[in-house]
């Protein structure tokens, strides 16, 4: 795989939707490599959770208890990458219509899963408005810009009491670039706040219903298991990525769960809704 340091620079500081695509392309390889399974995800790290799989599978569990999938007939997924997780709430509800959207088209293309897939932007969903009971954003809003272009397509796209949820990281209350450390070079989306979040939310008309902290749930336990497993990963990563790659995301690791730690970072779950009766 070649991939210079000054494509990760590129992609870091431009973060347009054509350097969203180049980042997938290029190293969702890495987390596959790292996790065995198709979720691009952190997961949630409680207990019971010894290993990514298994936290990327209680994710895309309790994800899917707080948007109420058990009572949606249609669900949408953005950014739904290789359908990791769309796979594991069609199988916990097999009775939601669920359409898996990604920008992009490679990642699609490798799903295992798909069934009915569109290759679309999440400013501009190929939906009809009102056709959705769920909105679902598993770990892809960070890098959607506006973010409230999003927010107001979800709306749209909604039925009257539809949900939208979102699985985000954001910067933390005690945010400041300077103590991002390595995050700095390879926090690859935007870095939004929570106020930023909310008054995307607002912004679309969308009712917020709660938002989950859970930072603490997803670095620190994944740094972790990185930091114990170190060994075994970087070989598995060094067979197909130079060098390079493993000792950037090795440092990330260590700044990330430092962040983490110090509130610089952190991760929601923010459920909203659309109200009877609004646009
Ligand atoms: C971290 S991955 C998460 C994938 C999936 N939700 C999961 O948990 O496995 C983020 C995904 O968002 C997609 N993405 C990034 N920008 C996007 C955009 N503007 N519109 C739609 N998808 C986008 C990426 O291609 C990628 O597949």
């Amino acid at each position: 795989m070649l991939i210079s340091p000054l494509d990760v620079v590129r992609w870091t500081f431009r973060r347009r939707p054509a350097d969203a695509i180049r980042l997938y392309d290029s190293l969702s390889g890495v987390m596959r490599l790292a996790t065995g399974g198709d979720s691009l995800n952190f997961g949630l790290w409680a207990d019971s959770c010894a290993e990514p799989l298994l936290a990327q599978k209680n994710m895309a569990d309790h994800f899917g208890k707080v948007a109420e999938l058990q009572n949606a007939q249609t669900a949408a997924d953005v950014g739904c990458g290789r359908a990791g997780p769309a796979r594991i709430w069609q199988e916990a509800y097999p009775n939601v219509r669920m359409v898996c959207i990604d920008i992009n088209r490679q990642g699609l293309g490798d799903a295992g899963f798909l069934p009915c897939a569109a290759n679309a932007i999440s400013t501009s969903l190929p939906l009809a408005s009102g056709s959705m009971d769920r909105v679902l954003a598993l770990e892809s809003a960070q890098h959607f810009r506006p973010l409230d272009g999003f927010t107001t397509e979800a709306a749209r796209v909604l039925s009257p009491e539809g949900i939208l949820c979102l699985a985000v990281p954001v910067a933390g209350p005690r945010y400041a670039k300077h103590r991002l450390g390595m995050l700095w070079l390879t926090w690859s989306s935007e870095h939004h706040t929570m106020s930023t979040v909310r008054a995307s939310v607002a912004s679309a008309g969308l009712q917020l219903l709660s938002e989950e902290r859970v930072g603490g749930l997803v670095y620190e336990p994944i740094a972790e298991y990185y930091l114990q497993n170190r060994v075994a990963l970087k070989r598995r990563i060094r067979s197909e990525y130079p060098g390079y790659v493993e000792s950037l995301l090795h440092r990330s690791i260590l700044d990330m769960r430092r962040a983490s730690k110090r509130d610089v970072i952190d991760y929601v779950i923010v459920k909203c809704k659309k109200a009877n009766g609004s646009r």
